[in-house]
């Protein structure tokens, strides 16, 4: 059985979901670790409430995003991990580290990618009046939400949408499309293309 790291920053509440997944045997995967960069987060007490182990490596902690990312990597390497679940992990990974960790780095990003990249996808999607976003999992490149596409899902903006009720959507599918997107990549149905250079 693979076993999964989930890298964190925020509310937790996409892992959480995969975690019951897997849990509740949907999902084929072992839960072993959570790991976030901030100590406040709300996702290490939901993870802590699913009898996940949970670990924290502060960013403030490390002096440059190498020596970061080199400490993520000692937890992940200690406790064999072989797929890392990014789910509101809001770091950028460096290429040392998604290169180490090539094909086995998953992100799940709330647009239809590659529109609205970074932080802030459903404000700008709201802002930008589209008539649809939607919801992409995708592997980790050395891009900022560039990797290759695992799945998407188009989310309709309807006339009586507000910014909340567009976002409490968005997340709805999110809860939908990663495990999916998470078992095509456990069963080996989806790769990542081949590491260039
Ligand atoms: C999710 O909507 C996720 O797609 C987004 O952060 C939220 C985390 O919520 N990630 C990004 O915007 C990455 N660029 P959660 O902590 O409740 O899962």
């Amino acid at each position: 059985m693979k076993r999964l790291a989930f890298l964190v920053s925020g509310s937790g509440t996409n892992m959480a979901h995969l975690i019951r997944k897997i849990q509740a045997g949907d999902v084929s995967a072992e839960a072993a670790i959570v790991i976030s960069n901030k100590p406040e987060a709300k996702a290490l007490e939901r993870a802590k409430e699913l009898g996940v182990l949970t670990l924290v490596v502060s960013h403030k902690d490390h002096a440059t995003r190498e020596a970061f990312d080199a400490a993520l990597a000692r937890c992940l390497e200690l406790h064999k991990i072989d797929l890392i679940v990014l789910a509101g992990f809001m770091r950028v990974l460096t290429e040392g580290f998604v290169k180490r960790y090539w094909g086995r780095i998953l992100n799940i990003h709330p647009a239809l990618l590659p529109a609205f990249p970074g932080a802030h996808a459903i404000k700008e999607a709201w802002d930008a009046k589209v008539q649809e976003t939607g919801v992409t999992v995708h592997f980790v490149d050395c891009g900022v939400d560039t990797g290759k596409i695992i799945l998407q899902r188009k989310v309709p903006v309807l006339p009586q949408d507000t910014l909340e009720t567009l976002e409490v959507r968005v997340h709805g599918v999110e809860y939908e499309v990663y495990p999916e997107a998470l078992k095509q990549v456990l069963s080996g149905k989806v790769t990542a293309p081949p590491l260039k250079g």
